[in-house]
């Protein structure tokens, strides 16, 4: 997804320090200080306008959310969700996925979620898809032993080449959903995406992986 770039964007997150990490190397090892608590800390790569990580902080406010998006744009929307939402325990942060150990010491982020990751369908961008297996060698040295990824799309052929990447991986697919809207699965909170594509009829995928 590439978003218009929005004047000021920049400036924006920058005089919000309190909410956007500014210099989030200096947070690795210390974002229970971040966030003033000990509390779980989950993760969003690809947090795109934020819907989802301010509604999760919104329903579960014993744990601490840090939405992670590459484009300042993109996150300059979200951080409009996380000042309309005033929750406490959410955080954004604009750094590549590929890039998280910099920033997360290992086990520091308790769960970690994907969600409408971009599908690069072409074979030669294929080390560009969040379920590539780097991707997946920088989530296990930030996640702790036997940590979980959520991962939910609309896009038939990325679920499916992450299905085959986490488990080439060695991963447990512990549960999959082939229609999520149509299960039984409670507590779901959409993303912007999840809403515009399902509202046209299309179907969401969902997996929970282990290392
Ligand atoms: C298709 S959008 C989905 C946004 C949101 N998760 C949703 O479901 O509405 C994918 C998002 O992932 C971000 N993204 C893509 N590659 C990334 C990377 N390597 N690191 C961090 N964010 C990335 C993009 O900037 C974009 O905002």
């Amino acid at each position: 997804m590439r978003v218009r770039k929005r004047k000021g964007a920049e400036d924006y997150l920058e005089s919000h320090p309190q909410y956007v990490i500014l210099n989030p190397e200096d947070a690795k090892g210390k974002w229970h200080q971040v966030f003033g608590n000990t509390n779980p800390i989950h993760i969003e790569v690809g947090s795109g306008k934020g819907a989802f990580i301010t509604g999760m902080a919104l329903k579960n406010p014993d744990i601490n959310y840090i939405g992670i998006d590459i484009q300042v744009s993109v996150l300059s929307y979200a951080l409009d969700k996380v000042l309309e939402s005033q929750a406490p325990n959410v955080r954004l942060l604009r750094v590549d996925g590929s890039s998280l150990v910099n920033y997360f010491e290992k086990g520091e982020v308790a769960q970690m979620y994907l969600n409408f990751s971009d599908p690069w369908p072409k074979t030669k961008h294929e080390k560009r898809r969040l379920t590539y297996k780097t991707f997946l060698d920088t989530y296990k040295d930030i996640l702790p032993e036997n940590g979980e990824i959520h991962f939910k799309t609309d896009n038939r052929g990325l679920f499916e080449y992450s299905l085959a990447s986490f488990s080439q991986y060695g991963m447990i697919l512990k549960q999959v959903w082939l229609d999520l809207h149509a299960s039984d699965f409670e507590g779901n909170v959409m993303t912007e995406y999840e809403q515009k594509f399902s509202s046209n009829g299309q179907v969401i995928y969902r997996v929970e992986a282990q290392f």
